[in-house]
């Protein structure tokens, strides 16, 4: 009796264990599960929400013009009709240069009496519909400036805090493709909860609207500005100078793992052809832009292009290294003479290297460096002199540099 009462109890007690065990295997089991679909469910809402903005617009960086680096707040409607025609005549259009940015002042000072904004009759007595409509018939696109805060940095007319949605709908029933949001006279709130509101407001107003926000980089925007708009810019203003050029373009390079087709890194517009540098100079600046998948919004006056300018803007080649549909942006892999690469489509490889010093400099470089296999050689195109080199490179790439110049490369395996 007791024997199997004890056997009793003991085939009792393994039920139970066996319970136990399977109710303990199905809640780690859960656990695990549910980590994973979190993480699946973290990943696809990102992708919603990124879908979301995605407006199909930005897959490639924007190019085009903007008006303020040249003429700050002295424009009016006769030059921004100039610039499209001058795109078109120049030939630049046909390169991808498609937007034409009105950037501040374009506005009265305040609203209409149904609370809209007003372009400035003295400036644009034809309106901002006609603009885009003039600016579309050249096949070109219209883009517009506002603010974040209640007035735009010029202070000269107000910004859209407040009036986004109003704002949002004005823009895409004149037809506006591009929107530049700066972060002026603001209320002191956080820019990721401030830009967010006008992404909703573009996202309703029923016309794809290319987004730009433009914080100066100061809440680090790359790290959450691609739910937000197509590209951020991560400095301050830029200056017609070689320093500030150069100052740029380091401080984007930080953030260029942040890049990628729909959301852009944007060390701001292109100063080329405004007469501060050198061309030498300018070949860096157009080469660092385009290498590091920057926006190319060309700063000068386009009704006035020399054949230096033209050269550096117009050179196809650097121009599809920007546009290339890899989308990666370029780091620097080197910084004693600075060596820039950016991996390409294709198994191509785009490589810079820049002589910021004030002597010349011999550099010779390893191509593992950039990430290309031991042993493999390479084609190595040069993106300025606008040859191929003779010899394919193996194992490594010299230049000899005058201070101030680059090299520019496009680097192709072929065994
Ligand atoms: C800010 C921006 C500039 C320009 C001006 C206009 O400084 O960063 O790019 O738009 O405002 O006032």
């Amino acid at each position: 009796m007791g024997t199997r009462t004890e056997g009793l109890l003991g085939k009792l007690i393994c039920v139970l264990l066996s319970c136990l065990m399977v109710m303990a295997a199905a809640s780690s089991r859960a656990t695990i599960m549910g980590k994973v679909s979190n993480t699946k469910f973290h990943h696809h809402s990102e992708r919603l929400r990124r879908n979301l903005l995605a407006n199909g617009l930005g897959k490639s960086p924007p190019m085009g013009w903007n008006s303020w680096n040249h003429f700050w707040c002295d424009i009016n409607e006769d030059i921004v009709k100039a610039a499209a025609d001058a795109l078109v005549s120049s030939g630049l259009s046909k390169l991808g240069y498609e937007y034409v940015n009105i950037d501040d002042c374009w506005g009265e000072q305040v609203r209409d009496e149904n609370g809209n904004l007003q372009a400035k009759n003295a400036t644009f007595p034809s309106g901002i519909k006609a603009l885009a409509d003039y600016v579309h018939s050249k096949g070109l696109k219209l883009g517009m400036y506002s603010s974040a805060g209640y007035y735009t940095c010029s202070k000269q007319m107000p910004g859209s805090l407040g009036y986004e949605e109003q704002d949002a709908k004005t823009f895409a029933s004149w037809g506006v493709d591009y929107l530049k949001y700066d972060n002026c006279y603001t209320d002191g709130s956080k820019p990721m909860d401030r830009y967010p509101i006008m992404t909703r407001a573009l996202m309703k107003a029923g016309r794809p609207i290319y987004y730009s926000l433009c914080e100066w980089g100061d809440m680090h925007p790359a790290l959450w500005g691609f739910q937000v708009g197509n590209s951020w810019r991560t400095t301050g203003d830029i200056t017609d100078t070689f320093e500030s050029v150069m100052s740029r373009a380091d401080a984007n390079e930080v953030y260029a793992d942040y890049a990628r087709p729909g959301g852009w890194n944007d060390p701001d517009m292109l100063e080329v052809g405004n007469g501060g540098m050198t061309k030498d100079e300018y070949i860096i600046h157009f080469s660092l832009w385009a290498i590091s998948k920057a926006p190319l919004l060309l700063g000068c006056d386009v009704r006035n292009l020399t054949k230096d300018t033209m050269d550096i803007i117009g050179n196809k080649e650097v121009i599809a290294i920007n546009q290339d549909p890899l989308g990666v942006q370029a780091k620097k892999v080197r910084t004693d003479v600075e060596i820039w690469t950016a991996p390409l489509s294709g198994y191509r490889f785009a490589v810079l290297i820049v002589n910021r010093d004030q002597w010349p400099a011999n550099v010779t470089t390893h191509l593992e460096d950039f990430g290309i296999p031991p042993k493999t050689s390479v084609t190595a195109r040069d993106l300025w002199e606008h040859k191929t080199l003779e010899t394919p490179l193996a194992g490594n790439l010299s230049a000899n540099l005058d201070p101030h110049t680059c090299k520019m490369y496009l680097l192709q395996p072929i065994s």
